[in-house]
């Protein structure tokens, strides 16, 4: 193994430095520009050994608020002043961006809150240690008293769940497969959602224990909380099954989203910081509003990876008046289950509306959904983005999709797509916004109207 040296050149949109040696890259997490770095590389990873810092004191740097931080792979921008983390995510596409359509301005919605923010956090047992998986090592966990992204409500919930797994050591041990509990998701809603993703086998007096313990416990510190447990097998590593149970409280999480109030499955998404998305929905819906070839007229609105529907009955109830039907579309069972409750409790007026169709439907495999002329298409996908199927769809529908609104946690991803789209559809509207503060992730949201 080599040691190598050299310096920072600048910070990535994945809020990693690069250096180069000898006309190779090199990414380096947890740095500033200029810092010069000395490290190895270890079966693909690269491994500080150390780093001389130049801007320490520069307007750049911030001290890091969580102790955690370098270590737990969570965050990867605390250690910069959030004004330049949101530099550093978003100016290379916004360059691209630019050079595309060089008339059109990028708005833009930045968070109020830059820490104890997230709505969701999904935590690693193991053995008495429950945290986040360490920066580059799946198999190493951070034990994490308290993380500065999640509510502070929900740290409550972790330092009580901590306290009794020490209790009770039946934290899953992935070294001897012994043991219970293998995850713990905190979901703060309108009231907090606790599930305890477990080896269903094994449940026993010692768990059944624990639970009536962590429930006197959540009783004593929270005021509404909802108790849930999900199976996982003993090789499986995913959190918030869709096999669950409910131990205490409701079947569903409540969420409030703008004037909204939606069911969330336990294991449903929601969007993990919700206030922002609100702002950045409003500033689109507004847009749109003083477009007078979008409000002239009527659509047949279809919501693509709808979740529980909260973007389609948000533009509905925004444009009542130009929204005859919705459809929407989305992997998990009960998402679609709510999103058809949802928009019986939230629209009033749904014989107006020709027809409200909630369908499961997984979008990466060839599908046909049936469109009828003078479509708006929302698309909010997945990290991983549009698949091939949902592009080809879109092509073979192009004289019926008039408007687009194509909300992307992937921006970069999102930007290839366009490549694909610009050819048949005006780009008219550019939002760039930040619900993951010290995190390397964004948002952005685009609007496409047919030429
Ligand atoms: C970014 S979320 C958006 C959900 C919703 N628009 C919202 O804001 O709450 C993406 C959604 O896509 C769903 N999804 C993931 N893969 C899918 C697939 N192959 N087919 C259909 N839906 C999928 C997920 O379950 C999730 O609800």
């Amino acid at each position: 193994m080599k040691i190598k040296n050299g310096s920072v050149e600048k910070i990535l949109p994945n809020l990693e430095g690069l250096i180069k040696i000898q006309h190779k890259e090199y990414l380096i997490p947890y740095v500033l520009p200029n810092d010069e770095v000395t490290f190895i590389v270890k079966r693909k990873q690269i491994v500080p050994i150390k780093i001389e810092r130049k801007n320490q004191l520069s307007e750049i740097y911030q001290t890091p608020l969580c102790p955690y931080f370098g270590e737990c792979g969570g965050c990867k921008g605390q250690h910069i002043k959030y004004e330049y983390q949101w530099i550093y995510k978003t100016q290379i596409l916004k360059e691209k961006y630019e050079v595309l359509f060089p008339n059109l301005k990028i708005e833009q919605v930045l968070p109020e809150t830059l820490y104890f923010y997230r709505n969701r956090m999904d935590f690693v047992v193991n053995q008495n240690n429950v945290g986040l998986r360490k920066k580059n090592s799946y198999s190493e966990i951070v034990d994490i008293k308290e993380c500065k992204i999640q509510t502070q409500l929900a740290n409550q919930v972790l330092e009580i769940f901590k306290n009794l797994l020490k209790k009770f050591e039946i934290g899953f041990d992935r070294n001897t497969n012994q043991g219970i509990i293998k995850y713990i998701t905190i979901r703060s809603a309108n009231q907090i959602g606790i599930i305890l993703t477990i080896v269903k086998e094994r449940k026993n007096t010692l768990y059944f224990n624990f639970i009536n313990e962590f429930l006197s416990e959540l009783k004593k510190n929270l005021v509404v909380f909802s108790l849930y447990e999900c199976y996982s097998s003993l090789q499986s590593e995913v959190s918030n099954t869709q096999e669950n149970f409910v131990i205490y409280g409701n079947k569903f999480l409540d969420f409030s989203f703008d004037d909204l109030r939606l069911k969330v499955p336990p294991e449903g998404f929601f969007q993990p910081n919700p206030k922002v998305i609100e702002i950045m929905m409003a500033k689109t819906a507004k847009f749109l509003s003083n477009q007078n070839n979008f409000i002239n007229n009527q659509y047949h609105l279809v919501d693509l990876f709808c979740g529980v529907g909260v973007f389609s009955i948000y533009f509905y109830k925004r444009f009542p008046e130009n929204i005859k039907s919705i459809s929407g579309y989305e992997l998990t069972k009960t998402s679609i289950y709510y999103a058809e409750k949802n928009a019986n409790d939230n629209i009033p007026n749904k014989q107006k509306l020709a027809f409200i169709n909630f369908k499961v439907l997984d979008l990466s495999k060839r599908f046909n959904i049936y469109l009828h002329n003078h479509t708006f298409l929302i698309l909010d996908p997945p990290r991983s983005g549009l698949s091939k199927s949902v592009i080809d769809w879109i092509l073979s529908n192009l004289k019926k999709i008039e408007w687009i609104l194509y909300v992307s946690c992937n921006p970069a991803k999102q930007f290839l797509e366009l490549e694909i789209l610009k050819e048949f559809y005006d780009t008219v509207w550019i939002l760039f916004g930040d619900p993951f503060p010290q995190t390397d992730h964004w948002e952005s949201c685009i609007l496409l109207r047919k030429k």
